[in-house]
């Protein structure tokens, strides 16, 4: 029987963050480890993701209307690959790797049902949080769902490094478009172009950023892939075609405010582009598309597996550093998709 810890440490709000947070918003607490009943397994965290819904799950004005809003003292939600420790689900058997919404803490209680099953052969445990887990399923929908991006075509991709638009940018590369990204810095732009295969990557803290992405997409821009709001779309939107798709997948601009940024009232002009281009805006929710994952596992995961998509993850050491590394994440101060080590990766296994 695999030994299990006598205490388990939760990461918790102290309180709600005002605004951006702050690492004194977040405590962590010690407390028992669950009990589980049947057709439960109890898990043990090896990976914490760190993603933007968190951002939303964590304040009261927030996340109204879209998620229960995390009690102070509880764990912060989010997904987890686990190893599970004990098992009273017949699916599943100590030492499985499984990801579930386990939240950030040692030791989780949870249903079987509601796991899934990890391939350790198609890539390391943590990109199961990242390329092939959520964020990527919802890059993937949306540029096989949603886009409806041609070869030629033009696909602009905020966030281009993340766990959602690493995966966006490499399958439309796949799909013959030109693929132009925006990051934070020279380094990571750079890093996009070489690694992940964008046609440009550009810096949004420039000064003159709307100027270069004009200058970037001089033929306009066919497809974006939002993940940013403010003024990366504002700077896309400008340059949108004729027919454009504006698939709305995420705003992290306006994760910290509790109301809009004061300025003027952009909706004429946004309502007018879009009349006047035949612009077609999709929301998009990854939820909607939860059958996708057995076909995008295949597809992405196989290519992964194969070193032909690159996974990569910003690797956070310590529960202790979770609250920080959700702040960094918020101000781009990851370098590829956020996920928390909490115990020993295991590696690998053999295709
Ligand atoms: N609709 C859905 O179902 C769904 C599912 C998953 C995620 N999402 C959304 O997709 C987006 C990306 O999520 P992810 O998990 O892939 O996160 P991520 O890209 O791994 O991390 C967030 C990134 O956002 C960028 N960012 C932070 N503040 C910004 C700002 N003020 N303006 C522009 N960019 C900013 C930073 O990238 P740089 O520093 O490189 O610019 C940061 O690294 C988020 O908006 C998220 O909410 C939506």
């Amino acid at each position: 029987m695999t030994a299990v810890n006598a205490v388990n440490r939760r990461m918790a709000l102290r309180r709600y963050p005002d605004g951006m947070p702050r690492p004194e918003d977040f405590e962590v607490l010690e407390g028992s480890i669950p009990d589980i009943a049947d057709g439960q397994v109890l898990g043990r965290a090896i990976y914490l993701t760190v993603d933007p819904y968190i951002r939303v799950h964590i304040s009261p004005s927030m996340s109204v209307g879209y998620a229960p809003t995390t009690p102070i003292g509880a764990p912060i939600p989010g997904e987890a690959v686990l190893q599970v420790v004990r098992s009273r689900h017949p699916d599943f058997a100590e030492g499985d790797f499984v990801a579930g919404f386990g939240g950030w803490q040692d030791y989780c209680s949870l249903p079987g049902d509601s796991l899934r099953r990890l391939d350790r052969s198609l890539a390391p445990l943590s990109a199961h949080l990242g390329s092939l887990g959520m964020p990527g399923l919802t890059a993937y929908a949306g540029m096989t769902k949603l886009a409806e991006a041609r070869a030629g075509d033009t696909v602009f991709v905020s966030a281009a490094l993340g766990g959602v638009g690493a995966v966006a940018g490499q399958l439309a590369r796949l799909q013959g478009c030109r693929v132009v990204g925006v990051s934070s810095s020279p380094e990571k732009c750079v890093w996009a172009v070489s690694e992940l295969g964008y046609d440009a990557c550009l810096d949004r803290t420039a000064p003159d950023f709307a100027a270069q992405v004009a200058a970037a997409c001089p033929d306009g821009i066919d497809v974006d892939f939002e993940n940013a709001g403010g003024e990366v779309f504002w700077a896309a939107f400008n340059s949108m075609k004729a027919y454009g798709r504006l698939i709305v997948c995420g705003l992290i601009s306006g994760y910290n405010l509790d109301a809009p940024p004061p300025g003027p009232d952009m909706t004429p002009h946004l309502l007018r582009y879009v009349a006047m281009k035949r612009l077609v805006m999709k929301g998009l929710m990854v939820a909607d598309y939860w059958d996708l994952r057995p076909r995008f596992l295949e597809e992405v995961g196989g290519m992964i597996r194969d070193g032909r998509f690159r996974s990569k993850e910003y690797v956070v050491e310590g529960l202790e550093n979770a609250g920080q590394a959700l702040i960094d994440m918020m101000h781009g101060r990851n370098f590829g998709k956020t996920v928390v080590r909490i115990a020993d990766d295991p590696g690998s296994s053999p295709p």
